[in-house]
């Protein structure tokens, strides 16, 4: 049979297999989840740490972070609401439920407002305040840590009464701290993986048990007529265990207080739509047992770059996500931890490939954004393609795959003027790479194990950039 096949017949089937072209469309007038963004936590301390920090490493750290140039250009910041008595702003009891709190703020809250601020200078505005527990004393094992419940939820009384309302009351006023230091709050949680007992702080939930106390955290924020504090549940461990949660407040009738799902990915990462009309958050995700390392790409490990890339965009596009949170941004000498992006030993600081995965997102894909519908398909890359509020368009490829993909990218509902195109991969760091704009369309090649974000109608005033 070989004979038969001409040299030219083998040449043109073989230059298809190398750089056939795949022509994907983008629907811009269909919307789809609208994205609040990409960010990091200082939990635990590590906010302090990063104050801590010499200023010159301090101010790179905070550069690869949030600045849209130079770094990430994250959105969100999600801050601990403290429990023990040395961090929590209610760290003695006040005998019953019916006694006056004693509230103690230092303006400081572990340098959490410090992040806050530093946030906001780069115009960060989406602030998650998520409490890990309650104080111990409001607890049915009196202690914040090793799981235990919040005392009058449904199941779970205590002799020393209904701590509820006091909770609630703790949590508006952690708002209010943060109104006042002119970094509001936006967001606000009152669980942290409440299906793991963990042996620092944690609480334990169900959806059911979350249930008897939303409408009292709800009812209380309005009577402080705070009406612009959005509320989430549950911080699950898992997106398996969200999804079970989220069904429990769905029939409790929970969806019209709250605004937000939020899981972890410890186990189970997203990867389908939970079933809810609330928008979901991806709330806190790492590899938790890696060392920390730089690498883009080597063998698909659970510390890389792409691996991180690869999970967003399964995230956003594959389960519906409106945001996507790692877990700790900037730490200083803690190599054998990869849960933080950007690692510092007090005098240089370097950038992960995981950051640059986030960066290849959160650039591009700003606050207030809306998925758009695609159709076609591309060999080993997934894609999502979004509209910002500013009338640009951005489309972000994730190539997994061992070969170079050519794509040619038709519109709908949208005619392109100008094109850009940002890639990482082994040997580019958010690089310009050629998007050819032409009738209407624009012609981009993926390299193999990369992401490439094409830009379009990028807003005038960010054309020089
Ligand atoms: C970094 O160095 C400063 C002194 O410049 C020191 O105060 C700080 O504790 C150091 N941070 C860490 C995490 O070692
Ligand atoms: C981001 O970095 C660029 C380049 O260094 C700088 O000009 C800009 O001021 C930085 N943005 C912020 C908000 O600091
Ligand atoms: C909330 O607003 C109402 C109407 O403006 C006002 O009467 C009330 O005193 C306010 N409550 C608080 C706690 O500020
Ligand atoms: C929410 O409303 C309060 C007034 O109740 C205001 O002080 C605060 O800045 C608002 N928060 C945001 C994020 O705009
Ligand atoms: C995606 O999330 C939005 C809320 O952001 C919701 O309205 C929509 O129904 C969800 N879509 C799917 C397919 O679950």
């Amino acid at each position: 049979m070989l004979q038969s096949w001409t040299t030219t017949t083998l040449f043109a089937l073989l230059t298809t297999v190398v750089v056939g072209q795949t022509q994907i469309t983008v629907n811009i007038g269909s919307p789809l989840q609208e994205i609040d963004g990409f960010g990091v936590s200082q939990a635990f301390g590590r906010a302090k740490e990063f104050f801590s920090t010499t200023p010159d490493p301090r101010q790179k750290g905070l550069d690869y972070l949030f600045n849209r140039t130079t770094g990430a250009g994250l959105t969100i910041i999600r801050n601990r609401i403290g429990s023990t008595d040395k961090d929590s702003i209610l760290p003695r009891s006040f005998g019953s439920p019916s006694g006056t709190p004693a509230y103690v703020w230092d303006n400081d809250d572990s340098g959490q407002v410090w992040l806050s601020q530093q946030a906001k200078a780069y115009g960060v505005t989406t602030i998650y305040a998520d409490a890990w527990s309650a104080p111990g004393f409001m607890k049915t094992n009196n202690n914040e840590a090793n799981g235990g419940y919040l005392c009058g939820v449904s199941g779970h009384s205590c002799s020393s009464g209904d701590w509820r309302q006091a909770y609630a009351n703790m949590l508006v006023q952690y708002v209010k701290y943060y109104i006042d230091a002119g970094t509001p709050v936006t967001h606000l949680g009152f669980l942290n993986e409440p299906d793991f007992v963990a042996t620092y702080s944690s609480m334990q939930s169900d959806g059911n048990t979350a249930a008897s106390f939303i409408p009292t955290l709800y009812n209380t924020l309005q009577s402080a007529n705070i009406t612009n504090v959005s509320l989430t549940c549950c911080d699950s461990i898992g997106w398996p265990g969200q999804r079970t949660m989220t069904s429990q407040l769905v029939n409790a009738g929970m969806e019209k207080y709250l605004s937000v799902i939020t899981s972890h990915m410890y186990q189970g990462d997203p990867n389908s739509p939970i079933s809810t009309k609330l928008k979901t958050w991806q709330t806190e995700a790492c590899d938790l047992n890696s060392r920390w390392c730089a690498t883009w790409y080597s063998n698909g490990g659970p510390c890389e770059g792409l691996t991180w890339a690869n999970k967003i965009h399964t995230g956003i596009v594959n389960a519906n996500l409106s945001a996507y949170i790692y877990w700790q941004g900037f730490e200083v000498n803690q190599p054998q931890a990869s849960s933080y992006l950007v690692a510092s030993d007090n005098k240089t600081v370097t950038p992960s490939g995981r950051l640059w995965a986030f960066a290849q997102w959160s650039r591009y894909v700003r606050p207030g954004a809306h998925r758009v519908s695609t159709s076609g398909t591309v060999n080993s890359v997934g894609y999502g393609a979004f509209k910002n509020t500013d009338g640009s368009v951005a489309i972000v490829f994730t190539n997994t795959g061992g070969g170079a993909q050519n794509v040619k990218i038709a519109f709908s509902g949208f005619t392109p003027t100008t094109s850009e195109a940002y890639l990482t991969d082994n040997s580019h760091t958010v690089a310009s790479t050629p998007a050819t704009l032409s009738g209407g369309a624009v012609t981009v090649s993926i390299p193999a194990h990369a992401v490439v974000t094409v830009q379009l109608n990028k807003a005038p005033a960010l054309l020089s950039e």
